[in-house]
């Protein structure tokens, strides 16, 4: 039995008040980020140097006492590591060589993916030895659609044409990549947790621009299949799903994928989420970034009406997406303090 709160809420259980931790809480908003980030090289060689990230991953833990610490890397490092042309560049965002042929694909390898990640394990291993007690360690991935929207776009959109439109005029290109990316993250979740990651989390983050068919297709099976390899493998080893903009589906998608965990969007109503969701399924989630932006009152005020419609079942306290980089570091730790002190 564990007693870390984290783990034991994913086991099922209503822990109260529940644990916290914020996606995207380690990164600009904090000056000791900014530090690093203005002397180390770019944004790939700070995930993917152990010292680093390491020192990164552990930043917020130390400031604000989280709940769980999730690796300092990025969903797009899959797709680096399996060979495809990905860059970050400032105030743009990620850049990518876009894959929309079968030569484009064939480039990709997952042989040299395993090579390519050693050091994100690397620093798996040593964010973990330097954990306190209670703090759990969590592994991730971005989930095969919205991987699969940057490498096939080759960066961020507001649509994602090219690659709606392969999924409907292409399927069996498509469905070549998202099986790639399936069996890639697979092997790149299972090396996360042999290095030691305790809970691993699926990021779908455009989940919710398809059709309910196409949702089925692309984002259910996938997960089902990828949770399911999991759980032979590493029984016991929880996954977080975070189907974005997909909230009405929150129940359906736990029920078909197998997921421990749901994350909410920020859009999704806990208390209507409280109902779809099975009993024993965690909810995480969902504060309004911005309302964690504005502070004071209206922080306290969202908070409490999502404490109150997720109690008595298991939650994980978090936001509804990642914080924004305006963000100032006393809200965090004003927030952290409020739902501690329920
Ligand atoms: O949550 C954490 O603290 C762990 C680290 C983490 C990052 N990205 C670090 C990062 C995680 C879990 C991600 C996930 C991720 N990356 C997602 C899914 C979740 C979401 O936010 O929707 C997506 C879609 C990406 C792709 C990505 N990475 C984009 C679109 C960008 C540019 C926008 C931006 O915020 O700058 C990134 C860059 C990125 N990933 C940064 C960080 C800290 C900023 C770059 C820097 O600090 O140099």
């Amino acid at each position: 039995m564990t007693s870390k709160p984290i783990l034991r809420v994913l086991g099922g259980e209503a822990v109260w008040p529940p644990p916290i931790w914020l996606m995207r809480q380690a990164g600009r908003y904090l000056p000791e980020y900014r530090a690093i980030k203005d002397s180390s090289g770019g944004f790939i060689a700070r995930c993917t140097t152990p010292d680093l990230a390491t020192e990164i991953t552990i930043q917020p833990i130390r400031r604000f006492g989280m709940d769980a610490a999730i690796l300092f890397s990025d969903i797009l490092i899959l797709p680096w590591a399996l060979g495809q042309d990905v860059a970050f560049k400032d105030g743009v965002g990620p850049v990518l060589t876009p894959i929309r042929s079968e030569a484009d694909l064939a480039v990709l390898s997952l042989a040299r993916a395993e090579d390519l990640a050693s050091p994100v394990m690397e620093t798996v291993r040593s964010v973990r030895a330097a954990l306190p007690e209670a703090c759990t360690l969590i592994g991730f991935a971005g989930a095969p659609f919205t991987v699969a929207c940057y490498m096939i776009e080759g960066g961020g959109s507001r649509d994602f044409v090219e690659t709606r439109s392969m999924a409907y005029g292409n399927p069996e290109l498509f469905g070549r990549l998202l099986d790639v990316l399936v069996q890639s993250t697979i092997a790149y979740l299972s090396a996360q947790i042999e290095a030691g990651a305790e809970t691993v989390m699926l990021f779908d983050t455009w989940a919710g621009m398809l059709s309910p068919r196409q949702f089925r297709r692309h984002v259910i099976e996938p997960a089902k299949t990828i949770v399911k390899a999991l759980n032979a493998r590493y029984p016991g080893i929880p996954v977080i799903g975070f189907p974005r903009l997909a909230g009405m589906y929150a129940g359906l998608y736990a029920e078909q994928t197998g997921v421990d965990g749901v994350a909410l969007d920020t859009g999704t109503d806990p208390a209507r989420a409280a109902t779809t969701l099975p009993e024993s399924v965690a909810a995480q989630g969902n504060l309004d970034p911005i309302a964690l932006l504005t502070g004071g009152q209206a922080m306290r005020g969202e908070t409490l009406s999502i404490l109150e419609a997720l109690a008595g079942r298991p939650h994980i306290f978090n936001l509804g997406h990642g914080i924004l980089p305006q963000t100032n570091p006393d809200h965090v730790a004003e927030l952290v303090e409020f739902v501690r002190s329920r």
